[in-house]
């Protein structure tokens, strides 16, 4: 029986509720900011952190932190942590070697392009978003292990035992985990009737005790065999068999083909001294993120020059412009020829910005302002690890929506994802983030839709500098831009880079998409006067970060919108 007491711990500009307990319910709470001579963990929630941080006292290095601390997040923060989704990693040795890895989902084989859309050619809402059909055959499970296969130190079943540990023995959940489960209650019961760990008879509250243990089954199931079962054996039949009962697709020969895939990392240099590390398709974020700072080198800032209207704008012109060429040119590499260098040539980007006009914003086209509804999106999680030999590590992984598709493999444990809703279903409509694409990232059997999450490590003349990402849809590019200008253009100390507010334009719609207190009512007149519009959203993004000072010293900055946390040794 596992006893608690509830208390309430102030915690750098941020009020926590926890539960202290005892028994084998760990009592923790969230640092926003946490400094450190050895190794960092930065992630989601409190006791994904601690995995991560208890491996690398016990001598695993970044990647075995990086396992231990993803399947942890798959048990204690299921929205968006998870087995049945996928993701991306990059990984910089201390020697300075570069890697990334692609564990993102693939569409199924029996997939086609035009699988979203009636017989007038219409998408039909919402079959790309919940349900079977929204299911992409996940990576996350092989990606973990092919990480660990090249680069993992400590044994594979020693990385799950934490996150085995959670799920069996249960954790006291946040307040803001026990409203995102009150909240999907419907959507949960929808598709799965009741009987599964997340539904319970009264409201959930912080503090209330979550147990899992049908993923923990899963979890001793890979911590002894690796991912056969998953991709190979009864848990591979039990996905395909779930996803069908949902309408879905997926063959469990879907799952016996997937490979999670090592790929160059997009690199590029920003104002001569740094080095930035980042994914390349099948995510947009590499190329984005440094299309956006080649662009913006085109001029320079002083730290004052942050709040100008001049910069704001001419901010806003960048991201809308390295937007539009997302929709044109980015998908899967596999399938379509994607122009890197040309989209990368500082000549081109240089071109690219020429016509700013100071006077004016440039009109995307016409758009369909208010059309749809953007979701707050935080359905994707980020962690960035550090160990004390200086192997760096920056992950972000999904399940696209919040809890994915909303269907639960019951047996197993686990959500599955709707990654498939990053396809584009049809040239120029939108998707949930309000995204447009083209025949590039059109649907085919076997192809990755294109993602625009950007783990992202920099190095400053030729040393590690900064690990970084974000979930938040598309606002995961804009996102990671704005932390590294407000910390290198704009000089702020990195904690405030992080938790400032943020803005985000992604060229359609053609709207500023801004958190409550970015700008002042006087800002918003003076930028709509050169023709921008705004949409006013509760959070953009959740940064979990670190950077290392030039005495070696690392500061770790957990994003305050969130339950992130910041594990310091
Ligand atoms: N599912 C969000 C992304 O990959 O960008």
């Amino acid at each position: 029986m596992v006893t608690c007491k509830y208390v309430r711990i102030p915690v750098v500009l941020f009020l926590i509720s926890v539960w202290s307990c005892q028994g084998p319910v760990k009592h923790y709470v969230s640092e926003k900011r946490e400094v450190s001579t050895k190794a960092m963990v930065v992630s989601a929630h409190p006791l994904a952190s601690a995995a991560g941080m208890e491996i690398l006292r016990r001598g695993g290095n970044a990647i075995d932190a990086a396992i231990a601390v993803h399947f942890a997040l798959a048990v204690v923060y299921p929205r968006a942590g998870n087995l049945g989704g996928g993701g991306f990693l990059i990984y910089r040795t201390a020697q300075g070697d570069k890697y990334a890895l692609d564990f993102r989902e693939t569409a199924p084989q029996k997939a086609h392009r035009n699988m979203y859309l009636d017989s007038a050619g219409n998408v039909i809402p919402g079959l790309s978003r919940e349900g079977g059909l929204a299911v992409g055959v996940p990576g996350s499970v092989a990606g973990m292990y092919e990480a660990h296969k090249r680069f993992g130190k400590m044994k594979w079943s020693a990385l799950l035992k934490p996150a085995y540990k959670l799920a069996k023995h249960g954790f006291a959940i946040t307040p803001q985990e026990a409203e995102r489960l009150n909240s999907y209650r419907e959507d949960f019961i929808r598709f799965n009737g009741k009987d599964i760990p997340f539904v319970k008879d009264s409201a959930w509250k912080g503090g209330d005790i979550l147990r899992q243990p049908q993923l923990a089954h899963t979890l001793k199931i890979l911590m002894t065999k690796g991912p056969q079962p998953f991709y190979h054996g009864p848990i591979a039949e039990h996905i395909a068999q779930t996803v069908q009962r949902h309408g879905g697709i997926i063959e469990p020969t879907d799952l016996q083909h997937y490979r999670a895939l090592w790929r160059q990392p997009i690199e590029c240099v920003y104002r001569d001294s740094l080095r930035i590390i980042s994914m390349p398709p099948p995510s947009s974020g590499g190329i984005c993120l440094c299309q956006m700072l080649g662009m913006t080198e085109v001029t320079e800032f002083d730290p004052e020059d942050r709040q100008k209207i001049l910069t704001i704008h001419f901010l806003i012109e960048v991201m809308r412009r390295s937007f539009a060429d997302r929709a044109r040119y980015l998908g899967d590499m596999d399938f379509v020829d994607v122009p890197i260098d040309k989209l990368l040539n500082k000549r081109y980007l240089v071109r690219k910005i020429s016509d700013f006009d100071p006077r004016r914003a440039t009109p995307s086209d016409s758009i369909q302002h208010g059309k749809f509804a953007l979701p707050e999106s935080f359905e994707t999680t980020h962690f960035s690890i550090v160990d004390d030999d200086g192997n760096a590590v920056a992950v972000t992984t999904t399940l696209n929506s919040n809890y994915g598709s909303k269907v639960f493999v019951k047996a197993y444990g686990f959500f599955l994802n709707n990654e498939m809703d990053d396809f584009s279903a049809k040239p120029g409509v939108p998707n949930q983030f309000g995204l447009v694409g083209s025949e590039a990232n059109s649907i085919q059997p076997g192809k990755r839709m294109l993602s625009s999450m950007t783990p992202t490590i920099v190095e400053r003349n030729d040393s590690l500098f900064m690990v970084v990402g974000t979930p938040g849809g598309s606002t995961i590019i804009t996102s990671v831009y704005q932390v590294i200008l407000n910390t290198v253009d704009f000089r702020m100390p990195f904690d405030s880079a992080v938790w400032t507010g943020r803005f985000h334009h992604q060229w359609k719609p053609d709207i500023v998409m801004h958190e409550p207190h970015t700008f002042t009512p006087d800002q918003i007149s003076s930028l709509q006067r050169l023709g921008h519009r705004f949409l006013e959203r509760k959070y953009i993004g959740l940064v979990d970060a670190i950077i290392v000072l030039r005495n070696g010293t690392l500061i770790g900055v957990a994003d305050i919108r969130g339950e992130d946390d910041a594990e310091g040794w």
